[in-house]
């Protein structure tokens, strides 16, 4: 029999990427997702594919999530409430979509451990747990350094800096093999750019020819990792016995500004687009704070699985513009 993954999120942006590549290697994918920011069409390459078990639905469903999770070989808990314009405006949203079902598919793993079942789970985190930690590079022990809490934008870091405690204290106590992926900035073809993103809106605008809007001053650093990457990661540490009860930054750890890559996504897209700024409190709200350099110190992933992104951000600028036009 080959192996049954849970992907959770799985028509969403990673989800639907990495369902192709289990798919491709012969295993057998349930999905659950509830289409909140994703979309059933990201799936159309493998809806009709045998090995494939779509369910559209929540996984803030207790029963749901007990069934798929008995089900289950391997769970990729990658379900959660994303996007910087959408957490600014669904702050309560936010925190419940990230926490309280994680809680759920912990619980239900534990259960399975229980009866003899160890199920590994790979969770999706993010860089925006370092917070505004002032630091140039970030290694995964590093201090976590949050705004107020009156600003809404922060509960996104927080609620999946507690769904990390979560999943190591189930390590820690119950020997649950979860390992916590912290993604850096990862794009390519199918993200959105509906919910803050800023590779496919600049791209997009850029093949509009409409102007590229640049929040704030346009420093800040960032750094880009193809999803294609990102999922090679994903898979090899989810089946990484060393790589259980930690946590891994993942991305690329080449920066550029907002400003230069605004500029680069003009030149690689031959567009007339010109660059326009606008203010934090114009894109969002007052409250917003931003950060400004996020660059991720990737010693311990590679040290761990060799791993290294391949493609560049000429090779990302080129592969969204495609998937656009098409
Ligand atoms: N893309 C990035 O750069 C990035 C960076 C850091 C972290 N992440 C994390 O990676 C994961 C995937 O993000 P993505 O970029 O593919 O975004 P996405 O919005 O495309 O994917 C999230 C998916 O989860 C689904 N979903 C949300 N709540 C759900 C629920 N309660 N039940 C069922 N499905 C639900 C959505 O419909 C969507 O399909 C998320 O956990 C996100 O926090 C992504």
């Amino acid at each position: 029999m080959s192996k049954t993954s849970l992907i959770t999120g799985g028509a969403g942006f990673i989800g639907s990427h990495l369902t192709e590549k289990l798919i491709s290697q012969g295993e057998r994918v349930i999905i659950v997702d509830d289409l909140s920011t994703g979309d059933a069409k990201n799936l159309a390459k493998v809806i009709d594919d045998e090995r494939l078990e779509y369910i559209e639905g929540s996984i803030d469903d207790e029963s749901l999530v007990e069934d798929v999770v008995s089900r289950a070989d391997r769970v990729y808990h990658l379900a959660a409430a994303v996007g910087v314009a959408l957490i600014a405006k669904q702050p309560i949203q936010t925190i419940e979509r990230n926490v309280y079902p994680t809680q759920l598919i912990l619980n239900q793993l534990g259960k399975r451990l229980e009866k003899g079942d160890s199920v590994p789970c790979f969770f999706a985190s993010t860089s925006e747990v370092y917070g505004k930690n002032p630091k140039e590079v970030w290694c995964e022990e590093d201090d976590l350094v949050f705004g107020a809490t009156t600003k809404p934008r922060w509960s996104y870091g927080v609620s999946k800096a507690i769904d990390e405690f979560l999943a190591l204290a189930f390590f820690k106590e119950r020997e649950l093999p979860v390992v916590v992926g912290r993604f850096f900035n990862v794009v390519g073809p199918r993200q959105t750019g509906a919910y803050g993103m800023v590779l496919p809106r600049f791209v997009q605008a850029a093949l509009d020819n409409r102007p590229l809007v640049v929040h704030d001053d346009g420093k800040q650093a960032r750094c880009f990792a193809h999803v294609d990457d990102v999922i090679e990661a994903i898979v090899t540490l989810a089946e990484t016995q060393e790589a259980f009860g930690r946590v891994f930054n993942i991305g690329s750890d080449q920066d550029i500004t907002i400003l230069e890559l605004a500029k680069r996504v003009i030149e690689r897209v031959g567009s007339s687009s010109t660059i326009e700024y606008q203010s934090y409190a114009q894109a969002y709200d007052e409250s917003f704070e931003d950060i400004r350099r996020r660059v991720p110190d990737l010693s311990r992933i590679q040290q761990t699985i060799g791993f290294r992104a391949k493609k560049d951000l000429n090779a990302i600028i080129d592969s969204v513009a495609q998937y656009l036009r098409s």
